[in-house]
Parts: C-alpha cells; structure tokens; sequence
C-alpha cells in the first residue's frame, strides 16, 4: 500500500468524485443525494481514500446497535488491486472498535467475486442468502458477518500494514437500531 494514500472522513467536496467512482463500480448505483444524505446521519459513516488530492475509493457504515453494517465500498478501477479496500475496510473496523461494537456485516453480490475474496480475506464467512436482493440485474445477496471484530481489528492479510481510521466524527454512533 503505497503512503501517498489518505483515509479521511467523506465531506460534501468529495462527493462529485465518489459518486464517479460508484458510477462506474456499482451495476445498481446510489445517488449523488443518497451520499450526500448519509453525511448527514449520525449513525452512518463515510470515508474516502484520498491519493494526490484524487479520490481513488470510499467506504459506507451504518450502526445498529452492537452491530455495524458495512453498506458500500467502492475503488476506482485504475486504483484496484493496490491495497485500498483493505485499508477502507480495516478503517472502518478500527473504528467501529473502539466503540461498543462487536460484529460487521455486509451483503454482497453472488457474482462479485472479488469483493467476496476481499471480504474473506478480512475474515467474513458466509452466512445465508438473500434471494433477489438486487435488481440490475436481479441478483441473489450473499450476506457475509465478521463476527468478532477483533479478528479484523488485529489485522490479517495485507489489510494488517494499512492505516489507520481517521478520526472520529462527534460523540459516535447515536442513531436507532435499525
Ligand atoms: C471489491 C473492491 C472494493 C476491492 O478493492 P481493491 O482495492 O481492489 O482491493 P484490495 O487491493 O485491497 O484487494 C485485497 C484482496 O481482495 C482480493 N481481491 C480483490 N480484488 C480481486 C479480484 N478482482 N479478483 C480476485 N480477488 C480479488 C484479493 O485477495 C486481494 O488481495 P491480493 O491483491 O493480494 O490478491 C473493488 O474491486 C471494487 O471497487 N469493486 C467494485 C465495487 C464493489 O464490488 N464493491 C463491493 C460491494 S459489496
């Protein structure tokens, strides 16, 4: 993982970059609004790897309680395979570690092999089926847990010599349990 890559907290200047990469990355992509909005929720989380003043990848969380629920992570293409979904995922475990947290989880395309092969690589095991779950095209989820934390947070793979999380934003997770 090469230094010159920032992991830093989303903010609105990022948002026409992340959403190019999402555009690009994501078959069923979420808008521009959505991300924006999820700046602005207190139980969601976003960050973005930052190279150069470029963004080259995000990462979305939301609490729920005890549990955290990865809900995007994108790299831009040219950037893949460099080490940065680590990185975003290992900040995103960092710091839902320091707070109450225990377990993450995620749902992932059936045919998303390279996401799958990240997620187990961080230490995801598979744990059911969401038949349908996404539309363009209509596509079975795969639901994937971390069930301990700490298993990521004490790093595996290349994930482990990534950096750290950026700092915290506020007082933390403050929203319902979803
Ligand atoms: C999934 C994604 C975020 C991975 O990002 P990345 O920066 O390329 O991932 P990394 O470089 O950290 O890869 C870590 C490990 O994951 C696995 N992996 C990543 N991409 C892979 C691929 N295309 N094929 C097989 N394994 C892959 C490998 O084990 C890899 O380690 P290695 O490079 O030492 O072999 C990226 O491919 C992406 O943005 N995909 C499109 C969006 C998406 O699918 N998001 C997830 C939605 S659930």
């Amino acid at each position: 993982m090469p230094d010159s890559v920032e992991v830093v907290d989303m903010v609105d200047d990022h948002l026409d970059e992340v959403f190019a990469i999402e555009e690009v990355t994501n078959p069923h992509p979420w808008s521009r609004t959505l991300f924006a909005a999820e700046l602005r929720q207190a139980w969601s989380r976003s960050i973005a790897a930052v190279e150069r003043r470029t963004v080259v990848g995000f990462g979305c969380l939301m609490y729920s309680g005890a549990e955290v629920h990865v809900t995007n992570l994108g790299v831009a293409p040219r950037h893949q395979r460099r080490g940065i979904g680590s990185l975003l995922l290992r900040s995103l475990a960092d710091e839902a570690a320091t707070f109450d947290v225990t377990a993450m989880t995620l749902e992932v395309r059936e045919s998303n092999a390279a996401a799958r092969a990240l997620y187990e690589r961080f230490g995801f095991v598979d744990a059911g089926r969401r038949p349908g779950y996404y539309a363009s095209p209509t596509e079975d989820a795969v639901v994937m847990w971390l069930r301990d934390l700490r298993l990521a947070a004490s790093g595996r793979g290349r994930a482990s010599s990534a950096g750290s999380a950026p700092s915290r934003r506020g007082e933390g997770p403050t929203g319902p349990a979803l």
